[in-house]
């Protein structure tokens, strides 16, 4: 069934992706973005995988927009503008990826990351509360398990201490969720706890486009690939893994796109009295593959992929980083049927393609 979806942060990196795929899935799109951790230009890249055609005057020019999708440039702290939203939309559940990322930056503005994140997730869920839209997919993060969970990480284990103020706003964000479906059983949450999502769409068009230097590995070894950086840091050569580096569970973007498309059907079943919740309430899945990489694999997967040497350093550990964890996915395969499908290599190809059609990415 076509349902009009309100996508926060539907600019950004995963959001791109999965409006896409709604899209394709013959949802109807209304993207609310402030833009400040990206482009407008993305809209039109959207546009142009899934085919969507302005309807032009004969004179040239442009009339209207295919309505699937709307792009309105806005805050979600932003009360009135969400109001209207509400009111001039049908909109029937959210997808909120609207928030700020960045770890290191987290920890010496943790003001400015729980205003956005908590504050911000927190007026989103007022209008929607009093816009009786009470189905929401939110992207939280692996972090949340924090720093003693043994691996691999499952949903059963109790949220962990976390160390930095990005972390911690995501575990707020989910413990406020989880108390609004207890108070009111018309909630139906997912929250999603994405691994390290990498990789781009196949036509090249859309991709992760940090601004400045890139926190994360796989920005950072594309950009030593083009020529931008010299070479990467390796974070910490004395891990107790086999080869010394980090692990993590990298989990192509396109797949991670398609489980939210999972999840917010599972929620929005309807639910059976005699056999309990089906839909409503909270919900909990890791979006991961269940399969570790080390950055020396990643970073070799990388060389594969694009005939480009990966020059590099190892260097001390990075503040805050863990050894090692990966997800457990059996929760999101027996309850949403979904695994992710890419592997290692098409993640790697699908980064270098985005970067070298795109150097210096939407700009
Ligand atoms: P991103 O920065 O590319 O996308 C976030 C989008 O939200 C951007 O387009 C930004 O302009 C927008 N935004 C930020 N604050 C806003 C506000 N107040 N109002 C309106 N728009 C706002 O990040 P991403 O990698 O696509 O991540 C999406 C979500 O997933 C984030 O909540 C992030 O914390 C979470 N997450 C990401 C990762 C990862 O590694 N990328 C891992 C775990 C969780
Ligand atoms: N790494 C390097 N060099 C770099 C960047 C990263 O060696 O220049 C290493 C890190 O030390 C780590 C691995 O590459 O071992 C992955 O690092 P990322 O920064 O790409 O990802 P993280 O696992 O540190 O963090 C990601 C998200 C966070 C989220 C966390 C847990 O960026 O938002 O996963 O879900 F909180």
């Amino acid at each position: 069934m076509t349902q009009t979806i309100l996508v926060t942060g539907g600019c950004g990196y995963i959001g791109s992706h999965t409006v896409v795929e709604l899209l394709q899935a013959d949802h109807k799109v209304v993207i609310l973005d402030n833009l400040c951790n990206s482009s407008a230009k993305v809209i039109e890249r959207i546009k142009a995988i899934v085919q969507i055609k302005d309807q032009t005057h004969a004179e040239g020019n442009t009339l209207a927009n295919d309505d699937s999708l709307t792009f309105i440039e806005g805050d979600i702290r932003d009360e009135a503008l969400l109001k209207q939203i509400f009111i001039t939309h049908p909109i029937t559940s959210v997808i909120h990826f609207a928030g700020l990322k960045a770890v290191g930056e987290s920890v010496s503005k943790p003001l400015e990351y729980y205003n956005n994140n908590v504050y911000g997730t927190l007026c989103l869920c007022q209008a929607m509360n009093k816009a009786n839209v009470k189905t929401i997919v939110f992207s939280s993060s692996a972090t949340v398990y924090g720093e003693d969970a043994p691996v691999p990480y499952n949903e059963a284990m109790p949220m962990g201490n976390t160390s930095n103020p990005y972390g911690t706003s995501k575990a707020m964000v989910e413990k406020m969720l989880a108390d609004q479906c207890t108070a009111d059983p018309q909630w139906r949450v997912a929250q999603l706890r994405y691994f390290n999502p990498i990789g781009a769409h196949k036509s090249g068009l859309i991709g992760e486009d940090p601004k400045g230097i890139p926190n994360n590995l796989l920005p950072y070894i594309s950009q030593v690939a083009i020529g931008k950086r010299k070479e990467l840091s390796v974070f910490g050569g004395d891990y107790p893994t086999p080869d010394g580096t980090g692990i993590r569970d990298y989990i192509h973007v396109v797949d991670l796109a398609k489980g939210h498309l999972k999840a917010l059907n599972h929620i929005q079943q309807p639910s059976e009295k005699k056999k309990g919740e089906k839909g409503q309430g909270e919900h909990i899945w890791n979006l991961g593959t269940g399969q570790g990489y080390s950055v020396l694999e990643v970073i070799r997967a990388f060389e594969q992929a694009s005939g480009k040497n990966i020059p590099y350093q190892i260097k001390p550990r990075r503040n805050g980083d863990l050894a090692a964890f990966w997800a457990d996915a059996n929760k999101a395969k027996a309850e949403l049927n979904w695994v992710a499908a890419y592997t290692l290599n098409n993640m790697v190809s699908d980064s270098w393609r985005w970067q070298s059609n795109n150097p210096n990415g939407y700009s």
